[in-house]
C-alpha cells in the first residue's frame, strides 16, 4: 500500500470540504415539507397485501363456524366480534365450563401487525396462534386435525378446501385459511393516521397535545411501532404490577381502537380509557399523571379508531 503524499492528502481534504460544502450553500431556504415533519415512532395501517381470495373466504366462514369447537357451540367469532371491537366487552370470557378464561380477550384486529401474539407474545403466527386457540380446553377444545376430519365429511366444506388447496381439508389448511383471513382484520382510517399522512386538520388541537404528552411522558418507549405496542416485552409494573401479577412478562398491547376495547389489561381489572392511563402512569413511569394531562391522552388515544369494512370499530354494547 503506498502512502499518501502531502499533496493528496491536502487534495482530499480539500474535496472533503468541497462535498460538505456545496449542500450548505445550496440548501434551500424553506425545507421540503416532509423534512420538516419529524419522523414518528408509528406509522398509518394499510391493508395488507390480499391473500388467495378463496382462502380468505373459507377462513372467513370458518372463523365462525361453530363446528371448530369441541362442544359444536362456539366459534372463534363467539369471543372475537367482527362487527363491534374484535373481541367482546367483558373482563373475560368463559371456557364451556363457564368458568372465566385466565385473561381478557384480546381484539384480532390488527393482530396481523403485531409481532407476537397473546398477551405473554408466546406465539410468533397467526397460524400457530389459531392452533393454540382451538387445542386450549377452555377456548375451542377440539384440535385442528379433528376438526379438519369432521368438516371433511360435509361435501360442501370439503369441496370449498379443495377450490382453495387442491386437497381435503386438512389441519394445515385450516390454520392457514383461518389465518389468510385474520389478516384482512386490519382497520386502516383512525383519525390519527390521516394525521400521520399528512392531514394537518385531522386531530383536534387536544388530541395532539395529547399526542405530544403521549410521546413526552415516555408511553412511547413501550407503545410504538404501526400498533402502537405490538412488538416489545415488558414486564407489567416497572414501578407497581398491574392488577393480578401473573403472567409477569407481557407483550405491550397494541393501543389501535383501544377506546373501543373495554374493560383493560390482561386481566380486564381497569373499566375505562382514564384508568388505565392512570394506572400505566404509576406503574410504568412511577408518576402520577393529573387529571388533565390524562384527559388529553385519552383524547389521542381515542383518534387511534379505525375502520372494518367502512365502519368504525365499536365498544360492544353492555
Ligand atoms: C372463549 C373465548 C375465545 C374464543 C372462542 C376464541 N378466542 Fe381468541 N382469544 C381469547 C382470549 C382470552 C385471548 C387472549 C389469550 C391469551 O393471551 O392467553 C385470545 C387471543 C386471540 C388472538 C391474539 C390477538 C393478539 O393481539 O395477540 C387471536 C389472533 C385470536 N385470539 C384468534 C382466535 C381464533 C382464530 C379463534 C377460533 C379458532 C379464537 N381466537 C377463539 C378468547 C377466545
Ligand atoms: C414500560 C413499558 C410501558 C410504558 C412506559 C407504558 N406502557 Fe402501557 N402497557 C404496557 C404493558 C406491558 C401493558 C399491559 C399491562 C397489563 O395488561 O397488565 C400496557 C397496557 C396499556 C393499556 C391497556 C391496553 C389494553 O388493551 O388493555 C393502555 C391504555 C396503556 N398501556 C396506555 C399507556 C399510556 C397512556 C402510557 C404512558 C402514560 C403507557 N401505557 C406507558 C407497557 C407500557
Amino acid at each position: 500500500m503506498t502512502r499518501p503524499t502531502c499533496l493528496q492528502s491536502l487534495g482530499s481534504i480539500l474535496a472533503l470540504a468541497t462535498v460538505l460544502c456545496i449542500p450548505v450553500a445550496v440548501w434551500p431556504a424553506s425545507l421540503p415539507p416532509q423534512a420538516t415533519i419529524a419522523p414518528e415512532p408509528t406509522s398509518a395501517v394499510h391493508a395488507l397485501a390480499s391473500g388467495n381470495p378463496l382462502r380468505v373466504a373459507l377462513g372467513e366462514a370458518l372463523f365462525s363456524d361453530v363446528r371448530l369447537s369441541g362442544d359444536g357451540r362456539r366459534s372463534c367469532a363467539s369471543c372475537h366480534d367482527l362487527a363491534t371491537n374484535g373481541a367482546s366487552g367483558v373482563k373475560r370470557d368463559l371456557a364451556p365450563d363457564g368458568q372465566p378464561l385466565p385473561l381478557n380477550t384480546n381484539t384480532v384486529f390488527n393482530a396481523a401487525l403485531s409481532y407476537r401474539l397473546d398477551w405473554a407474545g408466546q406465539e410468533r403466527s397467526l397460524e400457530e396462534q389459531a392452533r393454540v386457540s382451538m387445542t386450549r380446553l377452555d377456548v375451542m377444545a377440539l384440535t385442528p386435525e379433528a376438526a379438519a376430519e369432521r368438516l371433511g365429511a360435509h361435501p360442501g366444506m370439503a369441496r370449498r378446501f379443495r377450490e382453495a388447496y387442491g386437497r381435503n381439508p386438512d389441519a394445515a389448511a385450516l390454520l392457514d385459511a383461518l389465518a389468510s383471513f385474520e389478516r384482512t382484520l386490519v382497520t386502516p382510517g383512525s383519525r390519527f393516521d390521516r394525521w400521520l399522512e399528512g392531514d394537518a386538520g385531522a386531530l383536534t388541537p387536544e388530541e395532539l397535545d395529547g399526542y405530544r404528552r403521549f410521546k413526552a411522558a415516555g408511553c412511547m418507549s413501550c407503545h410504538q411501532g404501526v400498533n402502537v405496542g405490538g412488538n416489545l416485552f415488558q414486564v407489567h409494573g416497572l414501578f407497581r404490577t398491574v392488577g393480578t401479577p401473573e403472567p409477569r412478562m407481557l407483550r405491550v398491547p397494541s393501543l389501535r381502537n383501544v377506546a373501543a376495547t373495554p374493560p383493560y389489561f390482561h386481566d380486564g381489572s381497569a373499566a375505562t380509557l382514564e384508568e388505565a392511563v392512570h394506572v400505566m402512569a404509576v406503574a410504568q413511569l412511577g408518576r402520577d399523571l393529573p387529571n388533565p394531562q390524562v384527559g388529553q391522552i385519552t383524547a389521542f388515544l381515542r383518534s387511534l379508531t379505525g375502520t372494518y369494512r367502512d365502519r368504525p370499530v365499536s365498544a360492544p354494547l353492555p
